[in-house]
């Protein structure tokens, strides 16, 4: 039903999507476990680190950093901590390759560091915007050059002071860079956020014995905090999962199961809105690694409905936007979906509601633009070329979205799909050839 070579993949039309799966690391915690075992005492040892190579550029830019890091296999990562103010000028720039949360929680490191470090990316990286960590951290005390804001980025690191600071989008990039930054501090530094986001790093400041306070949308923390090596588990990446749950869900007769998969409630927002969508959702924590609870989803596909996504619910789902965009393709003809207040898909690894909307339409999709969202009314899909942009979440909801398609579409761009979910055709063609 599915060929995929290296960089395109052609997606065959399928009946139901059934079985069991289980998915890569969860790249946003992945991300926190390196950084923060990087400037711990002692070491760390991660297992289940996530596959994609976001978070293998992580490494590499910590190994450049001074940082002894092994990959014995399994997905395990052993890394030796240079405890805090420990990392070491690299001898060439860093390169943060696709990932915006290696730059911009790195970015957070380099600050309190007393050397210049230049970090930079791809194509898609060195569009996107970094003065929302350059103005908070240049006024902790860092200087930081960008040209008009964006990457590369060159950091002037040296010693901080705490502030006090209201970010302007709700971003744990954000909030994570200046807490990671604020262990560094003289005093103690302050986020007060505008609306919730994922709150990994605050789990895993307590995880590796920092302390952190949590009031409300206002987290504090005290500088000079040593975080202490240990041994984690990384979960499932539900933003993975979620492409399988929209499959699921979309399908008539669909059936999956995914096991060991987080299910912070800051991150399960997606599982809501599917419910919504007329999808049965049952999921059951198990156990808790490092304070994140790790679980199973079922899902089968139920009765599709309309939905909408409130821009409330935005910022604990702006990942699984694109596939809940594919949901919308595989609702029956005459229910919609839509989504407001999200422009920051424009700012994501492509302007993800342009290209959604192209990839979508190209497919014979009805869907309506916004500045900050979009609209689809559905209809039957033919199928047909799409392109993935760049980006790993676009190709992965392209392929959803085929499955119901009438006829093959071809993916240009599929490979990048490597960025968080390495294998993610194999898995697709394993759930929908299953009888
Ligand atoms: C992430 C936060 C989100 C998300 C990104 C990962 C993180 O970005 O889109 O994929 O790990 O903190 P923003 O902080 O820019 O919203």
């Amino acid at each position: 039903m599915l060929r995929a070579s290296g960089h395109a993949a052609l997606v065959r039309p399928a009946q139901r999507a059934s079985g069991r799966v289980l998915v890569p690391g969860d790249k946003s915690i992945s991300h926190r476990y390196a950084l923060l075992g990087a400037i711990a005492d002692g070491p760390t040892r991660i297992s289940g680190y996530s596959s994609g190579a976001d978070c293998a550029a992580t490494l590499a830019c910590l190994q450049a950093l001074g940082v002894s890091v092994q990959t014995p296999g399994n997905g395990t990562v052993a890394i030796t901590g240079r405890g805090l103010h420990g990392l070491e000028q690299p001898r060439a720039p860093l390169d943060a390759a696709n990932s915006g949360t290696t730059m911009r929680l790195v970015a957070g490191l380099l600050a309190a560091h007393p050397f210049r470090t230049v970090i930079g990316g791809d194509a898609s990286l060195s569009r996107r915007p970094m003065r929302r960590v350059i103005e908070p951290l240049t006024r902790m005390g860092a200087t930081i050059a960008a040209e008009d804001g964006r990457p590369p980025l060159t950091i002037d690191g040296g010693p901080l002071h705490g502030i006090t600071y209201a970010p302007e989008v709700p971003s744990a990039q954000v909030k994570s860079s200046l807490l990671l930054a604020g262990l560094h501090a003289t005093g103690t530094t302050v986020v007060i956020e505008g609306a919730p986001t994922r709150d990994h790093t605050e789990r895993a400041f307590t995880a590796f014995g920092v302390t952190l306070s949590r009031v409300g949308l206002k987290m504090e923390v005290a500088g000079g905090q040593r975080p202490q090596g240990r041994a984690l588990a990384v979960p499932g990446d539900i933003s993975g999962a979620a492409f399988w749950c929209v499959l699921a869900a979309g399908l008539p007769g669909s059936r999956v199961e995914i096991d060991g998969v987080g299910l912070n409630p800051s991150r399960t927002a997606v599982l809501d809105v599917l419910r919504r969508a007329g999808a049965v959702v049952e999921t059951v924590v198990n156990h808790e690694d490092a304070g994140e609870p790790i679980g199973r989803i079922t899902i089968s596909a139920g009765e599709p409905c309309s939905f909408t996504v409130s821009p409330t619910e935005v910022p604990m789902l702006i990942d699984e936007l694109p596939a809940l965009g594919a949901l919308g393709t595989l609702l029956p003809e005459g229910c919609t979906m839509e989504v407001r207040g999200a422009a920051e898909l424009r700012v994501k690894e492509s302007d993800r509601i342009s290209a959604l909307a192209r990839g979508f339409a190209a497919m014979g999709a009805d869907v309506t633009e916004y500045a900050d969202g979009f609209r689809i009314a559905a209809r039957p899909l033919r199928g047909g070329q799409v392109d993935a942009s760049g980006d790993h979440r676009l190709a992965m909801a392209f392929a959803v979205a085929a499955c119901g398609a009438s006829g093959p579409t071809a993916i240009d761009g599929a490979g990048v799909v490597d960025v968080s979910y390495p294998g993610f055709f194999q898995e697709l063609e394993r759930l929908t050839s299953a009888r």
